[in-house]
């Protein structure tokens, strides 16, 4: 379980008390990992503020930041040229206050630079001992290939819940090849308020005395070995319940009804 920590700096954001205190309760209730970007910010002149906020709580070697995202105005613009991203992953390493980024992840594909720069700007970092390890998000299982030409890749992190299919295959070969794959928005990110009215969930939760948004943690981290879920909190008593779902254990069968009745054919869920 990974604490997601976007929310905690964008748009709609809690108090900085009340951020510190989701992500030092996440850490107590047994969570490693917090993801992060430099982007998670109000805007471009406030880039950093979700990698200051961790270095803040004394967390930041726990950190695992993305780069190659940045914003113009109110759009989120992919920017993964080389000259970009050395400058980006300079100012990550100052904002989190650490000489070495455990894992840095490549945000998004930039349509105009082919994946092999991008990830070869990050290997270049990799050398300079400002990166441990190497990941991509938001890739097909064809750009994790290219990406794998350059590098190897530790970690894919992509977009899985119930209203979101990963692509068919890419848990299978990420098991395979020993590739975390990271789910984010796993409960749905802006659609999450719809989980707890989701009558499936609802009856799979009663049987098991959890909420919704619990069972369904539980369900995706027992979809695959090597599956982490990216669950995003601002309240401290929603980076717990996140945390307890680790522990609990579905019966198999409801792992599979889980998937063929949100994922069946690799198709998301229209909800
Ligand atoms: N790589 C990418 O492009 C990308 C894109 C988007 C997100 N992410 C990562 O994924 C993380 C998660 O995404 P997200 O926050 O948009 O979506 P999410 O994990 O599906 O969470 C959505 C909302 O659900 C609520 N929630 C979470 N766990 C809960 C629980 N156990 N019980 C009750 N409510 C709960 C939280 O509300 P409260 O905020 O009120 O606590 C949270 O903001 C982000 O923080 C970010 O690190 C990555």
């Amino acid at each position: 379980m990974v604490l997601g920590a976007m929310n905690l700096s964008i748009e709609g954001r809690p108090s900085r008390a009340q951020a510190i205190a989701t992500i030092q309760t996440a850490l107590e209730a047994g969570v490693t990992m917090i993801d992060t970007a430099d982007v998670y910010g109000l805007g471009a002149a406030d880039a950093g503020h979700n990698e200051r906020l961790i270095a803040e709580a004394g967390v930041a070697a726990s950190a695992a930041t993305k780069v190659g995202v940045r914003r113009e105005g109110e759009a989120w613009v992919h920017d993964g040229s080389p000259a970009y991203l050395r400058r980006a992953i300079d100012a990550s390493l100052r904002a989190l206050g650490v000489e070495t980024i455990e894992l840095l992840i490549l945000h998004a594909v930039d349509a105009r630079v082919p994946i092999e720069d991008s990830v070869g700007a990050i290997v270049d970092a990799r050398s300079q001992g400002k990166v441990r390890q190497i990941g991509v998000s938001n890739v097909t299982a064809a750009e994790l290939a290219r990406a794998r030409a350059v590098a190897p890749i530790a970690c894919v992190q992509n977009e899985a819940s119930p209203f979101v299919a990963p692509e068919p295959g890419l848990l299978e070969l990420c098991a395979r090849e020993r590739i975390a794959f990271l789910a984010y928005a796993p409960t749905g990110g802006w659609r999450a308020g719809r989980l707890a009215h989701e009558p499936w969930l609802q009856r799979l939760a009663a049987r098991y005395g959890r909420t919704c948004f619990e069972v369904t943690l539980a369900a995706l981290l027992a979809c695959s070995p090597g599956l982490l879920v990216v669950s995003g909190a601002s309240r401290p008593e929603n980076a717990r319940s996140s945390a307890r779902a680790a522990g609990l254990a579905l019966e198999p069968e409801d792992v599979e009804a889980f998937r063929a009745r949100f994922w069946a054919d690799g198709r998301a869920s229209e909800r």
